[in-house]
């Protein structure tokens, strides 16, 4: 039976993206519905909001979407549609596995880790004001509830996938209150799991660490805004924005995602490489059972990019979005 899957083109380079994705998955032989749904600034042109309901109901009835980029005004205009979507649909959890991909060039080898982070509050609780002319009050969220919540997801993650250990990332030396509570949570929830281990980093010595000796990490769990940066990090190990994917997901709702922006330099001129959103795809594969389809799609990815003749500008080379895209196409056989 056919899977119907909400499809979001997004803005800058998500259409090109989106296109592509959808034309290796539909190549995989994944039998898939795409229901196509507004976001962002393409939204706003057309229905006035950059979020419509209609994006809303069509995930919620189909429980899982693949997203292209959203751009985000900066310090004015509509709010990030990211982080309202993660409200609206409650997608707590930020999945982004982060390895490294035979062929791309990147500063380390071996990296395998995942990232869980917190998604729905923190400093991304948009809580601000103006206390008077020339003070602004940020207000940082942490709750029991959702950290609780996430450390529970990511030890779950590391029992149900064999990982070994899950590191709790924290800045409790001096937000001794609210990563204090997150830390006290993941502690709680570490001794329900005594198979998996379980260890703590302040978030600065982690981002020295990660830079110095990522193999060392296997699951890291954080709470939101440490997540955000130390995710595009992690990025950085292995290759860059363009080959990483993640998820975001709730109790039954998923919504999979490439981790970089619209890219708005290089729109438009057919040039983005589709492999972060592909594998963000693959993620999505594999949530919907359907593994057979995702690991054909894996095997043609790594052999195209393993042989390094067609390659994205990103990665060295002068391929486009759709010559990759016909090459993994034809690796799929
Ligand atoms: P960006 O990720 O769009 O671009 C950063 C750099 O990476 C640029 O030089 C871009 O050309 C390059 N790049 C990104 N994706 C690429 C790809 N697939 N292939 C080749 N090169 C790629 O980050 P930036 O410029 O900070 O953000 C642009 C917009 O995207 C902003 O409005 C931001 O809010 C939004 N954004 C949306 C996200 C989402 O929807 N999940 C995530 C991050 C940013």
């Amino acid at each position: 039976m056919a899977h119907t899957v909400t499809l979001v083109p997004g803005d800058g380079i998500g259409p090109e993206v989106t296109d592509a994705v959808v034309r290796m998955v539909n190549a995989s032989g994944a039998s898939i519905d795409w229901e196509p749904q507004l976001a962002g600034v393409a939204a706003v042109e057309k229905t006035g909001k950059p979020l419509p309901n209609d994006l809303i109901e069509s995930i919620r009835r189909n429980k899982v979407a693949l997203k292209g980029p959203v751009a985000t005004p900066i310090g004015e205009g509509f709010t990030s549609v990211n982080v309202g979507l993660r409200k609206a649909l409650d997608l707590y959890a930020n999945l982004r596995p982060v390895w490294n991909l035979d062929g791309v060039p990147s500063r380390f080898q071996g990296v395998d880790l995942v990232i869980v982070r917190e998604n729905t509050e923190d400093l991304y609780a948009g809580l601000e004001h103006e206390v008077v002319p020339g003070v602004v009050e940020s207000l940082k969220i942490i709750t029991e509830r959702a950290s609780t919540r996430i450390a529970r997801f990511a030890f779950d993650y590391a029992r149900r996938h064999g990982r070994k250990k899950v590191t709790a990332i924290h800045k409790a030396n001096i937000m001794k209150l609210g990563d204090g509570l997150f830390l006290a949570c993941a502690r709680a929830v570490a001794r329900e799991y005594p198979d998996v281990a379980y260890d703590e980093k302040i978030v600065d010595a982690a981002c020295m660490h990660l830079v110095m000796n990522p193999s060392q990490f296997d699951v890291l769990v954080l709470p939101n805004l440490y997540g955000d940066i130390v995710s595009d990090l992690c990025a950085g190990l292995v290759g860059g924005l363009g080959v990483v994917g993640s998820a975001n997901l709730g109790e039954n709702i998923g919504v999979f995602e490439a981790v970089h922006g619209s890219a708005p330099d290089i729109a438009g001129k057919g040039v983005a490489n589709p492999t972060a959103l592909l594998l963000s795809a693959v993620l999505m594969l594999r949530h919907l059972d359907e593994g057979a389809a995702a690991d054909r799609l894996m095997a043609a990815l790594r052999s195209v990019l393993k042989d390094g003749s067609v390659r994205t500008r990103d990665l060295g080379g002068s391929a486009s979005t759709s010559t990759f895209t016909d090459a993994v196409c034809r690796a799929i056989g």
